[in-house]
C-alpha cells in the first residue's frame, strides 16, 4: 500500500514537472536548458552579431566559402545561429519584416548574447538619384520615420501641435503636406487635402546608461565611427552585375559610404514619396529594419553599422516593374559579398569598438 502510494506521488510529481515545463516553453520565460546553452556560448564569447531580416538575405551568407556553422540555440521564435565569417566568431539571426521584429530581435542578442558589435546587412529600395539597382549603400546615420504626428485639418506650421508642450513632439524635424500632391486639379483655383500634415517624430530613448523611464530623445542615429572607417576602404571592392548568364546589369556595381538612410513599417513604391524624403532628407537606402537596429544598438551602446544593396527604385523605376522582382537576388549576393569584406578587414582591436 505503502509502496502504491509511493508510485501515485511519483507519478503526481512527474505530471507537474512535465506541466511546469511546458507551461515555461508554451510562455515567454526562458526554460533552465537554453538558459545554460547560452551561459556555455557566452563562455566562448565575444561575438560579432550580424542581424538579417529574412532567409532570402541570409542564405548567401550561409552559401558562403568565408562562414563556417557550429551550433544553433533557438529561444522565443528565434534561431541563434553560431560560427564563424573570415575566422572571426559570429552569431547570426533573421529578424522577420519591419520595425518590430528587427527590435525585438536585437534586443534579444544583445541582451542575451555577449556580442559586443552588430552588422545589419540586407536590400533596400533606393531614393537617391545617384545610386543604381546593385549598388551598396553605407549609411552614416540613421532614423526611423514612421513616427508622426498627424496634424488635424485647419492648422498649418505655425500651429503647436497635439502635446508639444509637454516635449512629445515636435516641429524641428520636418513635414509632409498632402495637398503638395492634389494631381488632376488644374481647373480649381485653389485645392486643399482634409489628411493635411504629417510631422516626423524623433524615437524616445532610454539608455542602458542612463536613469530607467528617464526619457531621452533621438532621430538621427550615426553607425559606428571606426566601422563606418573600415567601410570606406571598400569602394574598389568588385561586385557581382549578373543574376545569371543571360540577366546583366549594363553597369558594374559599386559600394559607396553615403549620407543617411530611413526605415519605417511601410514598403515604398511611390515615386512621390520617394523624390519628397530625398528632398527633405537627402537620403538613399530606404528599408523597413535598419534604424530600428540602430535604436537599439544606440540604446545598448554597442557599435553598430548596416550595409544594405538596393534592389529598387523605391517607385521611381518604371511604372510596370517593380526591379525588385528581377534583381533582389543579385542585391542580396552583392550585400553579403561587402559583409563579408567588411568582416575581414575588420582588425581584432576594431572588432567590439565602442565610440
Ligand atoms: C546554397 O546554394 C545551393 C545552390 O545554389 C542551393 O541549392 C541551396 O539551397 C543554398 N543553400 C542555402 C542555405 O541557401
Ligand atoms: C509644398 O509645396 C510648396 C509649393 O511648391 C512648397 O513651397 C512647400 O515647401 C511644400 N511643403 C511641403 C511640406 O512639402
Ligand atoms: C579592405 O578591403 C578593400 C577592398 O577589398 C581593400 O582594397 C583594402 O586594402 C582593405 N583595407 C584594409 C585596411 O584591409
Ligand atoms: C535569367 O534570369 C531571367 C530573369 O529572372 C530569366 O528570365 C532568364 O530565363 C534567366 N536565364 C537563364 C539562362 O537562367
Ligand atoms: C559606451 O561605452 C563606452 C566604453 O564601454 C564608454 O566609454 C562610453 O562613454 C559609453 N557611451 C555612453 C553613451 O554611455
Amino acid at each position: 500500500m505503502a509502496k502504491r502510494k509511493a508510485v501515485v506521488c511519483w507519478l503526481v510529481l512527474c505530471v507537474t514537472v512535465i506541466m511546469v515545463s511546458n507551461a515555461r516553453d508554451a510562455n515567454g520565460a526562458l526554460p533552465a536548458a537554453t538558459l545554460k546553452a547560452i551561459a556555455k556560448a557566452n563562455a566562448d564569447g565575444p561575438y560579432l552579431g550580424i542581424v538579417i531580416p529574412n532567409l532570402f538575405e541570409m542564405n548567401p551568407l550561409l552559401n558562403s566559402s568565408s562562414y563556417k556553422a557550429a551550433e544553433i540555440i533557438d529561444f522565443a521564435g528565434r534561431r541563434f545561429r553560431f560560427g564563424t565569417v573570415e575566422e572571426k566568431k559570429v552569431i547570426l539571426v533573421m529578424t522577420g519584416l519591419s520595425v518590430i521584429n528587427a527590435a525585438i530581435t536585437t534586443q534579444l542578442l544583445l541582451s542575451f548574447f555577449d556580442g559586443k558589435g552588430v552588422i545589419h546587412y540586407g536590400i533596400a529600395g533606393n531614393a537617391n538619384p545617384a545610386l543604381r539597382i546593385g549598388d551598396v549603400a553605407i549609411p552614416l546615420y540613421w532614423a526611423h520615420t514612421g513616427l508622426w504626428n498627424w496634424q488635424r485639418y485647419g492648422q498649418g506650421p505655425e500651429d503647436e501641435l497635439a502635446f508639444e508642450s509637454d516635449g512629445d513632439y515636435t516641429r524641428k524635424i520636418g513635414y509632409l503636406r498632402f495637398a503638395n500632391y492634389t494631381v488632376k486639379a488644374a481647373a480649381c483655383a485653389s485645392h486643399d487635402n482634409l489628411l493635411n500634415n504629417v510631422w516626423y517624430q524623433s524615437e524616445e530613448v532610454f539608455p542602458v546608461t542612463g536613469t530607467p523611464e528617464e526619457r531621452q530623445h533621438a532621430f538621427w542615429i550615426p553607425v559606428s565611427y571606426a566601422y563606418f572607417a573600415v567601410a570606406r576602404q571598400l569602394k574598389g571592392l568588385k561586385l557581382e552585375s549578373c543574376i545569371n548568364a543571360t540577366t546583366c546589369l549594363n553597369y558594374t556595381p559599386s559600394v559607396n559610404t553615403v549620407f543617411r538612410g530611413i526605415s519605417a513599417g511601410i514598403r515604398l513604391d511611390n515615386a512621390a514619396y520617394r523624390s519628397f524624403i530625398y528632398r527633405k532628407f537627402q537620403v538613399s537606402p530606404v528599408d523597413m529594419e535598419t534604424a530600428s537596429v540602430a535604436l537599439v544598438c544606440h540604446q545598448q551602446n554597442t557599435s553598430f553599422i548596416a550595409i544594405r544593396a538596393l534592389s529598387d527604385l523605391a517607385g521611381g523605376g518604371s511604372a510596370e516593374s517593380n526591379e525588385a522582382d528581377t534583381f533582389s537576388s543579385l542585391a542580396a549576393d552583392n550585400a553579403v559579398a561587402v559583409v563579408v569584406e567588411f568582416i575581414k578587414n575588420l582588425s581584432s582591436s576594431m572588432l567590439y569598438w565602442q565610440d
